[in-house]
């Protein structure tokens, strides 16, 4: 696996790989890598011939209240686990390359970005479509592989790359757990030892949505009151919103239709970490 820092040095290998025919495919990270970022790469892996792994914590997504700062970073273990996981190459920009001064141009996503996680996050968006937008361009892949665990996140740069005519497809992995459902996250290893036992309600939560909408159910109301009262019950727990949406729109629902295909999605605060988790369900 060869390590890259440089925009310029990146450009030149992935432009010769473009002329040798070589299909790229490129897996965006902030880092403080887990199984959810390597079944990523393998995705990409199996999909593509060669694999660039991306890691940048970007600065422009979180908003000043949040983790920026303390957002855990480890290079050496990371590049271990790109490796081990397969990538070809890591990709490591600078802030200072990514955003030089004075730095002056944003993508934003309009509709897609001012519900769910945007409600709560209204800057975050403009942050994720900008610097992948700008990391697309350097990384000129065919394929880009994004986590159903951001499934807004994934929703948003679909439809960025859409409206901007990027010439990639955009591939969404599933959720991968730890053996308890809690889905994994850099974020986890924030919580303290009671606030990481009492997380897996979050799973078990959305796991009960699942049987209520497969068993028939169709009011949101029921389903949403469910789950609330399942995540009250742990004292750590403070619920930041919890949604049943159509998948294709986000668009909440009060009644789920037969046939359409809903996103359940619930942000969850355990102390001063939060959590998102989700699903997505066919209604029967
Ligand atoms: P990050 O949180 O590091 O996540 C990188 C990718 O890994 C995202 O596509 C995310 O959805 C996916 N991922 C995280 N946890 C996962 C899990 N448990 N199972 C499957 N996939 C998982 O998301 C970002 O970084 C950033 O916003 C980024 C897209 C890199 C832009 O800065």
């Amino acid at each position: 696996m060869k390590q890259i820092a440089g925009i310029a040095e990146l450009r030149d290998q992935v432009e010769e790989l473009r002329r040798n025919g070589r299909r790229i495919g490129v897996v965006p990270t902030m880092g403080a890598l887990h199984e959810g970022h390597l079944s990523l790469v393998r995705i990409a892996r199996d999909r593509s011939d060669v694999v660039i792994m991306t890691i940048f914590v970007n600065p422009t997504q979180f908003a000043p209240t949040e983790d920026f700062a303390s957002y855990p970073r480890d290079l050496q273990r990371d590049a271990d686990l790109a490796r081990s996981a397969g990538a070809d190459i890591l990709f490591v920009p600078s802030d200072k390359e990514v955003y030089p001064q004075p730095y002056q141009t944003y993508v934003n996503v309009e509709q897609l970005t001012t519900v769910l996680e945007g409600k709560s996050r209204p800057t975050h968006f403009r942050g994720v479509t900008t610097v992948v937008a700008k990391l697309l361009n350097m990384t000129m892949p065919h394929i880009a592989v994004f986590g159903q665990k951001d499934a807004q996140q994934a929703a948003v740069i679909r439809q960025m790359a859409k409206d901007l005519n990027f010439p990639v497809e955009i591939i969404v992995g599933p959720i991968v757990r730890e053996a308890d459902g809690l889905a994994m996250s850099s974020r986890n290893a924030y919580l303290s030892g009671e606030e990481r036992a009492q997380s897996p309600v979050l799973s078990r939560s959305i796991q009960r949505a699942e049987v209520l909408i497969r068993g028939g159910e169709r009011e949101s109301s029921v389903i949403i009151g469910d789950m609330k009262t399942m995540i009250s019950a742990q004292s750590l727990a403070s619920i930041d919103y919890i949604s049943v949406a159509e998948y294709a729109t986000l668009r909440e629902l009060a009644r789920l239709a037969p046939g359409l295909t809903v996103l359940v999605s619930l942000a969850v605060r355990f102390g001063k970490t939060r959590l998102i988790d989700n699903t997505i369900v066919k209604v029967p």
